[in-house]
């Protein structure tokens, strides 16, 4: 019923019409299997990281990127909380960027988000490019193995082998032995938590001798005298409280603010402190600043 031009006609746009289904099933199918392939990829690159974080990390960060105490912070959640934090500054990066450059060039300069925290030793770089022991691509498949962290359920808790202290005044404290807290100011012995009290790195015991925080030269006939000042805010009504909050709270009160604020209502002095402190390492800290009269 077509004449034969028709036909042609009909053929071709028939012939083109397939050719065109059949790219697009081929393009489809293409693109699943590259998803596939993607997959598998990633898995393979987990898996790789897994074994190589055990081998390099795991001493550090501890084997599911709980952390350390004294080696390394946790990862796991702590990286990614760190990242939210430099993000709300502003940080322009990705969290993939941000973790490979760590990995892959180490913190040749500890972070402030770290610096209550004491390591032995910083964190090292890892890649052939930054003079580190690891290929690129070993690099890479560190960096999928942390960000599977992100998806996959975070680590528990670190079991801590003490319970700190924090910053509420109200907790009990056991009676305080102040020569283990001079042994605790002078380093000889640690906290709880296995980490070195900071505090002599910024009080000297020497009267009038001001390092980044005032001496402690007479603290316990200083505090009495810090509580019946007019410009006192905090809640201590004795020597002993008021040592008491100014370690677990160093901004309920701060001394000679010009000096010592870090900003407006923020000592210096940092509040974290007690964190890494048992109830006891603060008893006995507290009992040796008020030998000091
Ligand atoms: C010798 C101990 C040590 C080893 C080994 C180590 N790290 Fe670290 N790492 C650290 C320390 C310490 C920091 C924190 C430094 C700082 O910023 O103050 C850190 C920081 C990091 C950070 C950034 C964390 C953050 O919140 O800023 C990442 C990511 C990281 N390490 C991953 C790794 C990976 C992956 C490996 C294994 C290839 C590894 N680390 C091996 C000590 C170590
Ligand atoms: C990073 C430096 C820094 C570290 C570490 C630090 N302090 Fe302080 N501290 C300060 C500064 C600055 C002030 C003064 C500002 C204020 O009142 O908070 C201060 C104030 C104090 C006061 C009150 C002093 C006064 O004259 O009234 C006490 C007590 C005190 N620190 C004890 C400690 C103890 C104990 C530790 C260790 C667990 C410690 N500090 C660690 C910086 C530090």
């Amino acid at each position: 019923m077509f004449d034969l031009a028709t036909r042609r006609i009909i053929g071709a746009t028939v012939l083109m019409l397939t050719t065109v289904v059949t790219i697009g099933m081929v393009w489809l199918t293409e693109e699943q299997r590259m998803a596939r392939f993607e997959a598998m990829h990633k898995a393979k690159a987990i898996e790789n990281g897994a074994l190589l974080y055990e081998q390099y990390c795991s001493a550090c960060h501890g084997a599911e990127g709980e952390g350390v105490p004294g080696r390394g912070p946790s990862l796991n959640p702590g990286v990614f909380q760190h990242y939210e934090q430099l993000k709300a500054q502003g940080y322009p990066n990705s969290l993939r960027n941000f973790i490979k450059l760590n990995i892959a060039a180490g913190r040749p300069v500890r972070s402030t988000y770290h610096s209550n925290e004491t390591y032995a030793e910083l964190m090292p770089a890892w890649s052939q490019d930054f003079g580190g022991p690891l290929r690129p691509d070993q690099v890479e498949s560190l960096v999928e193995f942390v960000l599977n962290w992100q998806t996959a359920k975070p680590a528990p808790a670190p079991a801590l082998a003490f319970e700190a202290v924090g910053s509420d005044l109200t907790k009990p404290l056991p009676p305080g032995d102040p020569q283990r807290g001079q042994a605790l100011w002078n380093q000889e012995v640690k906290q709880a938590s296995g980490v070195a009290a900071s505090c002599k790195a910024c009080h000297g015991l020497r009267p009038g001798e001001v390092m980044v925080g005032p001496s402690m030269a007479g603290m316990a006939t200083l505090a009495a005298e810090r509580i019946r000042a007019p410009d006192y805010k905090g809640q201590a009504k004795t020597p002993e409280e008021y040592i008491r909050e100014s370690i677990q709270q160093p901004n309920a009160y701060i001394v000679e603010p010009e000096k010592y604020a870090a900003a407006p209502g923020v000592s210096l002095m940092p509040a974290t402190l007690v964190n890494q402190m048992s109830a006891q390492d603060l008893a006995d800290l507290i009992a040796f600043l008020l030998t000091l009269k």
